[in-house]
């Protein structure tokens, strides 16, 4: 199996560093635009490995794609990160041109791969992919719930003194402010949430995980890297394995959840194909509305990038 990161940035060279340490992949193929920087964050990684002990191997270039050649899965991560201040928005000017260069390097040199979008505005950048590659949906998805659950899953652990192994839950909705934890999805070791933290401090925790990504680039200066890392490497390795996991992705619906032509995070099944089955909940009306809501930001936010064309 082989798997390509584009962008060795912050997030793509550990998405790099986690795939290598899983040994997802024989090979992990790192591509950056800035000359060195993929070889020397490749061979970084490399020379970890008799440490950390791992046998995948993790190859580094500037822009070269033939190296990338029949790769299994590419992760795109290349992009500019927001700075205090920012919406991920704010970044499709100049992400957009830069997915669109990079998928169209992509399908040239693995036209079968699954692209895995990370660069954001995410739900929209996912679009870019799907405009100029013309995979179908299940081969065009982007990675975001996977880190917004993570962090709500984060955040109930605390609070409840347990450990996040013990809690499962789902999230709805685009990468943004307007995203939408599911309280009523959500167990801890099968007891529902709801029973175990008031409605007072789950709004809360609802409220932090919303602006979670805001939370790390205030403090930072720019996004944050390990957990986006680790969560992009998990779908890859879900892909790889065939493992067929349950994870919110961002994916094109097609009448699902009564959108169609949106992309947007909702819970699917993942597999060698990419998403092999699109899961349809039954929400209540209120939680439908703040779907709604989630679609009309990125709806508005995918008008920009039809209108840059
Ligand atoms: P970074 O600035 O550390 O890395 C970006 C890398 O992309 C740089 O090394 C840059 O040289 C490279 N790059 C730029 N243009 C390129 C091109 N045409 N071809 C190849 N490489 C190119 O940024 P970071 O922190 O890694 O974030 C990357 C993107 O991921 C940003 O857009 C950020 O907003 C997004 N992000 C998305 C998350 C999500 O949940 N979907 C979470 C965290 C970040
Ligand atoms: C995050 O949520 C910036 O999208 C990135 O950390």
């Amino acid at each position: 199996m082989k798997v390509t990161v584009v962008g060795a940035g912050n997030v793509g060279a550990t998405v790099a560093d986690v795939l290598a340490y899983r040994e997802v992949a024989n090979e992990i193929v790192l591509v950056d635009i800035k000359e060195g920087v993929a070889e020397g964050k490749a061979l970084d990684i490399f020379e970890k490995s008799p440490i950390t002990q791992y046998d995948s191997r993790t190859v580094g270039v500037t822009n070269d794609y033939a190296r990338t050649a029949n790769s299994d899965v590419v992760v795109i991560t290349s992009g500019l990160p927001r700075k205090p201040g920012m919406s991920r928005d704010d970044l499709i000017g100049v992400n957009s041109g830069i997915v669109k260069s990079v998928v169209e390097n992509v399908v040239k040199a693995s036209p079968n791969c699954v692209i895995v979008i990370v660069s954001n505005p995410l739900d929209v950048m996912t679009y870019q992919a799907h405009l100029t590659s013309k995979f179908p949906r299940n081969r065009v998805i982007g990675m975001a719930g996977v880190l917004d659950t993570a962090r709500y899953k984060a955040f109930i652990a605390e609070e409840l003194n347990v450990s996040v192994k013990d809690v499962q839950a789902v999230l709805l909705g685009g990468h943004g402010d307007t995203m939408v934890p599911l309280p009523r999805y959500t167990t801890v070791g099968g007891i529902p949430v709801t029973e175990l933290i008031s409605e007072e401090k789950l709004n809360a925790i609802v409220e932090r995980t919303k602006t979670g990504g805001g939370e790390l680039v205030k403090l930072m200066g720019t996004s944050a890297w390990y957990a986006p890392g680790a969560a992009a490497a998990q779908m890859v390795e879900a892909i790889v394995k065939d493992q067929k996991r349950v994870f919110p992705v961002c994916v094109k619906l097609e009448g699902e959840y009564g959108i169609n032509d949106c992309y947007l995070g909702v819970p699917v099944v993942l597999g060698k194909n990419g998403v092999e089955k699109v899961l349809e909940l039954k929400l209540t009306k209120d939680e439908m509305a703040l779907l709604q809501t989630s679609r009309e930001h990125v709806l508005a936010v995918m008008k920009v990038l039809d209108g840059m064309k």
